[in-house]
């Protein structure tokens, strides 16, 4: 029987009680797909950097090393430790496995409102691969002269050939996968970009895009500049295919794409190591709403969907699909709605719903 070990990551906030529901998901797939899962959790936090002076051990990632996947709940409580500080942690990860990828699948499920109206289970289908290592975040620069009026600040944005290649390239090919147009083309991936003013590394991103489409004459290419994208995004979302971004607009251009799927409560993503020399890591891309900690009101939708995405690359592709299939039946029944839903059940009767319709169809 196949084995996986996954590293679990609760965070901060409601990372515990996400956290939980990834669980229950994961046994439930284990049993009926037969397969085992043996979980460890880590309690690397912002409270374990108030007690030890450090959000994670200095091994980190040799213990992480170790296992199939990770996953993560949510980072970040800024009453107790600033942002920056916090967050790098997840970028620590990010950047020292080398999951240049990041996948994050905009889709929305049938029973689910959206405040954008053009948004509908239809038109919503689009698959945002952000570069996921170097751009915008590749922490080079510094302060000079802080504190005084001559204070400067450099963030320089740092982009590689092969950096911007291999997630360009990995776009290209999730696209004929999906085969989202069906036949000739077989896929369309939209190069976002803002080479109009950032004329060094956003030109230098489209020649990239440029070489890596000569490889792939059955997928059509498209542009759009980041500004006007998040406008197509909301005029038509049906346009989009695969959309190829840095860092930075990938980021940027996800939280817009949560709101087309119904919300952050809907959204995640995967951090991929696409030659599996290192684990991937799989999250909700949501906060970690520290006011809700521990009320079990936040929707889980995101987590779950995390899990089926782990699922996924750790090849148990049918059960990620039981999983995908259980979380469109629980949302379609419409009997179940978290808080962000207008709804009152808690955190677990959505965990636990899912997992009822997974066993309901097994
Ligand atoms: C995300 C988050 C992170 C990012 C933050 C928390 C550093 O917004 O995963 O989208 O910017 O990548
Ligand atoms: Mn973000």
């Amino acid at each position: 029987m196949a084995s996986y070990r996954i590293a679990l990551i609760p965070g901060d906030g409601v990372g515990a009680e996400i956290t939980e529901e990834a669980v229950r998901v994961l046994d439930a797939a284990g049993d009926i797909h037969g397969f085992e899962v043996a979980t460890d959790s880590f309690d690397w936090s912002c409270d374990r950097y108030l007690d030890v002076g450090a959000m994670m051990p200095g091994d980190a990632l040799e213990t992480l090393a170790e296992f199939d996947s990770i996953f993560l709940g949510c980072i970040g409580d800024a009453a107790k430790v600033a942002d920056d500080v916090s967050l790098q942690m997840l970028l620590t990860i990010r950047k020292g496995f080398d999951q240049y990828v990041n996948l994050r699948p905009i889709k929305l499920y049938p029973g689910v409102a959206t405040p954008i109206a053009t948004a509908s289970p239809e038109t919503v289908d689009i698959l945002v691969i952000r570069e996921n290592t170097e751009g915008e975040y590749s922490s080079n620069g510094g302060f000079f002269k802080r504190g005084t009026p001559d204070a400067v600040a450099l963030q320089t944005g740092v982009f590689t050939w092969k950096g911007c290649e291999r997630a360009i390239r990995y776009g290209f090919e999730m696209a004929r996968k999906r085969n989202k147009l069906g036949g000739s083309p077989a896929g369309r991936v939209t190069n976002c970009t803002k080479s109009n003013a950032l004329n060094y590394s956003m030109v230098f991103w489209d020649e990239v895009y440029d070489h890596v489409a000569t490889d792939y004459p059955d997928i059509e290419t498209d542009m759009a500049l980041v500004d006007a994208l998040t406008m197509w995004f909301v005029k038509n979302p049906e346009w989009f295919d695969v959309v190829v971004a840095s860092n930075l607009f990938g980021d940027i251009i996800t939280d817009l794409g949560a709101m087309l799927q119904g919300g952050m409560g809907f959204a995640a993503g995967g951090n991929v190591n696409p030659e599996r020399t290192f684990p991937s890591m799989f999250e909700p891309i949501h906060g970690s709403a520290p006011k809700y900690t521990g009320k079990r009101v936040v929707n889980p939708i995101a987590t779950v969907e995390a899990v089926r995405m782990m699922l996924e690359h750790l090849g148990e592709v049918e059960a990620a699909e039981h999983v995908g299939s259980a979380i469109a039946a629980t949302l379609g029944a419409g009997e179940v709605r978290t808080k962000d839903m207008g709804g009152s059940d808690r955190t677990h009767e959505m965990g636990a719903a899912v997992v009822a319709a997974m066993r309901a169809s097994a």
